[in-house]
C-alpha cells in the first residue's frame, strides 16, 4: 500500500496518516516532521530550511526531493509507506513517479477557515510527533502517549495567513494524479474518526 496525502495546510494528513499507519503497520513519512527535525538537531540541511519554514513558504525541491528519494529506498518502506505532505508541486509528483509507483493519492481537503481554527490550537506532541489539539490534551499532554507539548514555530497566525496563501494544492498535482485514475478526495470535516472510516474505505479497496 504506497499512498501520498495530498492537501493544504492543517487539513489533517498528519492525523490521517498516523490512523492509516497504526491500523496498516506502514511507516509515516512526513517531509515537515523530517525538516523539524533537522531543524531541531541543527543539521546542515535544518538549517538551509528554517527560514523557508518560518516564513509559511515551500522548501526548494533540490532539498527536499532527494530525502524522499533516499527514505523511500530504506527496507520499511518496500512494501508500502504513507507519503504526507509530498508532492505538492508538479516537479515533485513527477519526481516521485520516476522512483516509485503509488496506489492513491488522497486529498485531505478542508475549507480556509476551519484550517485557521484547528491550527490556531494545534499542538505537536515532543515525544511521539503526534498532531494533536488543545481541546484533545489530557491533564495538558498528548491524549496518545502522555508526552509534552509544544505549539509549532509556523503555526502563528502570520505564518498560517502565509501558508494558506503560498501553499495552496496546485491543480496540476490534482490532475497529474486523476489522470493515471489515483486520485481521491476526502472532506476533514467531521471527526478524525470519522473522516478515517472514509479514508479506510478507499484502502480497503486496495487490500487484496
Ligand atoms: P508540514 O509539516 O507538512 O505542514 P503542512 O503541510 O502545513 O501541514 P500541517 O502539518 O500543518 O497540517 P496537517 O495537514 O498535517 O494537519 P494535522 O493533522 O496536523 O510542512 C511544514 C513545512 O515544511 C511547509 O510549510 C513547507 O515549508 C515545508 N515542506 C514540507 N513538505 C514540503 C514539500 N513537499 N515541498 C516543499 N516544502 C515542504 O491537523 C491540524 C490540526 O487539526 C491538529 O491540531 C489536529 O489535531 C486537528 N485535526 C485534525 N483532524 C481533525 C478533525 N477531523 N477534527 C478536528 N480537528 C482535527
Ligand atoms: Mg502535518
Amino acid at each position: 500500500m504506497k499512498i501520498v496525502l495530498l492537501g493544504p495546510p492543517g487539513s489533517g494528513k498528519g492525523t490521517q496518516a498516523e490512523l492509516i499507519c497504526s491500523k496498516y503497520n506502514l511507516p509515516h513519512i512526513s517531509t515537515g516532521d523530517i525538516f523539524r527535525s533537522n531543524i531541531a538537531n541543527k543539521t546542515q540541511l535544518g538549517l538551509k530550511v528554517k527560514q523557508y519554514i518560518d516564513s509559511g513558504s515551500l522548501v526548494p525541491d533540490e532539498l527536499t526531493i532527494s530525502i524522499v528519494k533516499d527514505r523511500l529506498s530504506q527496507d520499511d518502506c518496500k512494501n508500502g509507506f504513507v507519503l504526507d505532505g509530498f508532492p505538492r508541486v508538479l516537479n515533485q509528483a513527477k519526481q516521485l513517479d520516476s522512483f516509485v509507483k503509488i496506489d492513491k493519492a488522497i486529498m485531505i481537503d478542508l475549507s480556509d477557515d476551519e484550517i485557521i481554527n484547528r491550527l490556531s490550537k494545534r499542538r505537536m506532541c515532543k515525544k511521539c510527533s503526534n498532531p494533536t489539539h488543545l481541546d484533545w490534551l489530557v491533564d495538558g499532554k498528548c491524549e496518545k502517549c502522555g508526552g509534552e507539548v509544544y505549539i509549532r514555530n509556523d503555526d502563528s497566525p502570520e505564518t498560517i495567513k502565509a501558508r494558506l496563501e503560498k501553499q495552496k494544492l496546485p491543480q496540476d498535482v490534482i490532475d497529474f494524479y486523476v489522470e493515471k485514475g489515483l486520485f481521491v478526495k476526502i472532506n476533514s470535516l467531521s471527526t478524525k474518526q470519522e473522516t478515517f472510516i472514509e479514508v479506510d474505505k478507499i484502502l480497503k479497496s486496495l487490500v487484496k
